[in-house]
């Protein structure tokens, strides 16, 4: 297939584009507004792969998107493209706005102008939280954060124009994803980081939240197979196969990394934090797909890969990040 895959330098999309480059043989073009979080490093592994090209652009830009559809002139548009840290929705929610309701706009008119299938990128965030159970395609929508609700109100316009243009579109709504190439302000690679220099390791709250870890080599996977076998109009959630207290996670990176349980500390939590996330993932399962990373051995190869990676973290931690880790947590990185 020839895609289009915007937000394709970041975390869940770089491990996209890398597996449908060298194991599907697809032709991709990356179009990215590289913001803090998107890297071309992170695609440096398929940079001279024939049928490989990056774009550097804004999904909000219509002009420039025109311009990059025209010449690839692709069967499908994938968009991971998105801000994607909830404390910073919480600080600054204006580029959560422009990027998920504007942007997300822009491409659905690009798609329809072309009659090309959509395929949205989405999170089980928009379901809001949930004690008991899990949640399947019907829940109903409850976000809690800047982040959720402008995800949510994307989702909400990426199905309005199947049901009015007839567009083809699908959503995939992932839990949370993690591996290499994560971003370290999200909770896995922070600690990581931090527990390999010695630092703070920073829980939010009583730890007591509980997540619903999948890989993100497994909730690219769920993506394919919505793109190749899902319906057209339909949701899809793709859920990890392991949940876990934040607490549990935090202590098993402390033994994995070596680091002392003293540098655990509970801090302020955040607000309008959701407690409990989980995922039915029968309906995506229902079209072949299966998790195959556990969390025990996929943490593992994480803590592995980011111990080995020195030169891809390390000019992270001493640019922005570490500004933005001063203005969160109130104190330096040491
Ligand atoms: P990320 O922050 O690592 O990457 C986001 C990418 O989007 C970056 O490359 C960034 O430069 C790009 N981008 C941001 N705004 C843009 C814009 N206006 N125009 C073009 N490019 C832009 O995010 P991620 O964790 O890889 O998440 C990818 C998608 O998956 C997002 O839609 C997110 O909501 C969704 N998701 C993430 C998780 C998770 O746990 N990380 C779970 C479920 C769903
Ligand atoms: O559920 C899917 C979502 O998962 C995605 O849509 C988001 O893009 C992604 O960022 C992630 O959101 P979370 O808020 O769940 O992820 P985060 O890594 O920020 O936090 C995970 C949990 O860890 C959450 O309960 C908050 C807690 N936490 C996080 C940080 C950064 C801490 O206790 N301390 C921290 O320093």
């Amino acid at each position: 297939m020839k895609l289009l895959v915007c937000g394709g330098a970041g975390f869940i999309g770089s491990t996209f584009v890398r597996e449908r480059l060298l194991e599907r043989g697809d032709e991709v073009t990356v179009y990215d507004k590289l913001t803090y979080a998107g890297r071309e490093e992170n695609l440096s592994e398929v940079a001279d792969r024939d049928g490989f090209r990056f774009v550097k652009g804004a999904i909000e830009d219509a002009e420039a998107l025109a311009a990059v559809l025209d010449e690839q002139r692709p069967d499908a548009i994938l968009n991971f493209a998105a801000e994607t840290h909830v404390d910073r929705s919480i600080a600054e929610p204006d580029a959560f706005v422009k990027t998920h309701a504007l942007g997300t706009y822009v491409l659905l008119e690009a798609a329809r102008e072309r009659e090309l299938r959509y395929l949205h990128v989405s999170t089980d965030e928009v379901y809001g939280s949930i004690e008991e159970g899990t949640f399947t395609e019907h829940s109903p929508l409850a976000p809690s954060s800047p982040y959720s609700a402008t995800k949510a109100g994307a989702d909400l316009l990426v199905l309005s124009y199947f049901h009015t243009y007839g567009l083809p579109v699908t959503i995939c709504r992932g839990s949370n994803n993690y591996g290499p190439y994560q971003y370290p302000e999200k909770l896995i690679p922070l600690m990581i980081l931090n527990a390999l220099h010695g630092d703070g390791l920073p829980v939010y709250g009583d730890g007591m939240q509980v997540r619903n870890w999948i890989h993100a080599r497994d909730f690219a996977r769920a993506i394919g197979h919505v793109l190749e076998h899902g319906e057209v109009g339909e949701v899809y959630n793709a859920g990890g196969p392991d949940e876990e207290p934040n607490m549990r996670v935090v202590e098993r990176i402390v033994e994995l990394t070596g680091a002392s349980p003293s540098q655990i500390e509970h801090v302020t939590d955040r607000p309008g934090h959701d407690r409990r996330y989980s995922l039915s993932s029968e309906k995506v399962r229902a079209l072949g797909w299966e998790p195959e990373v556990r969390f025990e051995q996929g943490l593992a190869d994480t803590v592995a890969w980011y111990r080995d990676n020195e030169q891809w973290w390390a000019p992270i931690r001493s640019g922005e990040y570490r500004a933005y880790y001063e203005r969160q947590y109130g104190r330096a990185l040491g």
